[in-house]
């Protein structure tokens, strides 16, 4: 079952490029500049609205932020991510003019549902992005778009965020067309990008016995910082998510700029941080960023694009060219060196304490 791998999440992080594949390849035409989504909204609909939301929790919520900055960049509409258990106490001003979309794999969280159905009651047009057919997602929201990543078995959301978050990167590319937010020719590099993802991160994989060695040296480290910029922020999250998740060490994701405005009091040489420094993270700033926490002695581990101008890194991985979704394919990286961290340390790593694969309680 586990084809050959110890835990369902190492198989399901090398599952990535084929996941990539099933949920771009028949949608995709790179030539013409389109993405195909089955979604059929009313003639005049997507022009017409003012917000999206992406309602969602933990790792899905996280996809859902990365997926705002597309929609803002790619599509020019307001887009705001909301953590789908505060969504009523925030809820939106709007909704006759607003689309709302619940990020959620498994298409059962509770909170993200309650969330679906306060902005349905309240007049918005809903979607579901999940990965399961069938789910209540489904059947509640007015449309289903389905990343197609394949079942995950694992507790830790691996293949489905890479899933999520490039389902919701065609439907930002064909909400810009339409809305012409954005050309032929910018589409059709996004597109590229997208269709050369499955490639990109499977570079990353075959860079695993490199990861796997450093997480090992750090293993034993008091805590574990992650930052990153625009869309490296997301990842910062998600990549301390991953790790706390699995190995039950402390770790945190911060905006890289966030760090001098208080965390950078935890910062000592006990405490690795790991930054994106790709393009579509603005790897530049970062580095500043990055030398403050190096001057408290900090070991600092970076993804980059390999262009980096100034700086030294404690350790460097690469990233091939994939434009905006480069920070997409640095997560690769966190997910392994999440992984190695758990694994030497004997953790229940499919199945981490205290946790569900689908929490369906609010
Ligand atoms: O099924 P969902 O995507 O709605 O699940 C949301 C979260 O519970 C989930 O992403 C959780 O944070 C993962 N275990 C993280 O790895």
């Amino acid at each position: 079952q586990k084809g050959g791998y110890d835990h369902y999440m190492r198989k399901e992080i090398h599952e990535q490029p084929s996941a990539l594949r099933q949920a771009l390849g028949s949608r995709v035409d790179v030539n013409a500049g389109t993405a195909s989504l089955d979604v059929d909204f009313p003639q005049g609909y997507l022009e017409s609205i003012q917000e999206i939301q992406l309602l969602a929790m933990g790792t899905s919520y996280y996809a859902g932020r990365y997926a705002a900055t597309l929609f803002e960049s790619l599509a020019d509409v307001r887009a705001t991510p909301i953590m789908a258990s505060e969504y009523s106490y925030t809820g939106g001003r709007d909704p006759w003019r607003t689309l709302s979309i619940a990020v959620t794999q498994s298409g059962e969280t509770a909170d993200t549902l309650g969330a679906l159905r306060e902005a349905s009651a309240a007049g918005a047009r809903t979607m579901g992005v999940t990965n399961t057919l069938g789910s209540s997602v489904t059947r509640e929201a007015d449309d289903a778009l389905f990343i197609r990543a394949g079942p995950e078995i694992g507790v830790a959301a691996t293949k489905t965020f890479a899933s999520q978050v490039s389902t919701l990167a065609l439907l930002a590319i064909a909400v810009g067309r339409e809305r012409g937010a954005l050309s032929a020719a910018a589409a059709r590099e996004h597109l590229e990008d997208l269709t050369g993802l499955p490639g990109a991160i499977q570079q990353v994989l075959d860079e695993e016995d490199r990861i796997r060695e450093t997480a090992h040296e750090l293993a034993d480290s008091d805590a574990f910082f992650f930052v990153g910029r625009e869309y490296g922020y997301p990842v910062a999250l998600e990549g301390a998510l991953k790790l706390k998740e699995i190995s039950y060490d402390h770790a945190e994701g911060f905006a890289s700029g966030e760090l001098k405005h208080g965390p950078l009091a935890l910062v000592t040489p006990e405490t690795p941080v790991l930054a994106v420094l790709t393009d579509g993270a603005h790897p530049q700033e970062t580095l500043n960023n990055v030398a403050e926490v190096q001057a408290r002695g900090a070991p600092a581990i970076g993804v980059t694009s390999g262009t980096l101008e100034g700086g030294t890194l404690d350790e460097a991985f690469e990233v091939p060219d994939a434009g905006i979704f480069e920070p997409l394919v640095a997560n690769v990286y966190f997910q392994l060196f999440a992984y190695h961290i758990a694994n030497a340390k004997g953790r229940s790593i499919d199945k981490p304490r205290n946790l569900a694969k689908s929490v369906t309680v609010e």
